[in-house]
């Protein structure tokens, strides 16, 4: 059994539950789990394992992601990691690799820590529990990229079989 540490830049929690969904599949494989925001880490030397999941807000992911990174870098590095990003553009199927996802990219070009295990999984889109800027800026782009503009839209883009895939992978890293 590993003790498995999940961090997550989140800003509407959504990364979060994607964590918690993790946490659910990796217990019933008799794995111990602690979750944690990208503001609460706990000592990282405490644990076999570590994966963080983030998501992107305006093409980015947040600056704090990258300093967390850097400062734990050695710990990062001495023990099995992975990352994951969380985006409405991974719902593309084109775009749904670490490969051929612009954000995935950005984020290796970015990062002095070079993980082996890297998924993206598409997020969520819920305009009534955005700004009104927000709003409209998103329903801006999802009218570029052909995707839904009702106002009203609440959904998931998550791909959870993916997920499953993914959990799979942590155990094995
Ligand atoms: C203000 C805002 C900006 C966003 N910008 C982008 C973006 O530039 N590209 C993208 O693919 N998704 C974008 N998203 C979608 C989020 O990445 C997606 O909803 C994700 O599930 C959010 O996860 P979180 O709740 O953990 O932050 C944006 C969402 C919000 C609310």
């Amino acid at each position: 059994m590993s003790h498995i540490l999940l961090i997550h830049s989140s800003v509407h929690g959504y990364t979060q539950k994607i964590c918690e969904y993790l946490k659910g599949k990796l217990e019933a494989q008799q794995q111990h789990v602690t979750i944690a925001p990208l503001s609460e880490v706990p000592e990282l030397a405490k644990f076999d394992k570590v994966f963080i999941g983030a998501s992107i807000r305006h093409g980015k992911h947040r600056p704090a992601l990258y300093q967390f990174i850097e400062d734990h870098r050695k710990e990062l590095e001495s023990i099995p990691s992975g990352f994951f990003s969380v985006s409405l553009v991974a719902r593309k199927p084109l775009k749904n690799t670490p490969q051929t996802n612009m954000y995935m990219q950005q984020f290796l070009s970015q990062s002095v820590w070079q993980p082996k295990l890297l998924q993206v999984f598409g997020g969520n889109l819920d305009y009534q529990g955005y700004g009104a800027m927000d709003r409209n800026i998103i329903r801006f782009i999802m009218w570029i990229t052909k995707g839904p503009t009702d106002p009203n839209t609440k959904v998931e883009f998550t791909d959870w079989q993916k997920v499953d895939e993914f959990a799979q992978q942590m155990i094995e890293a």
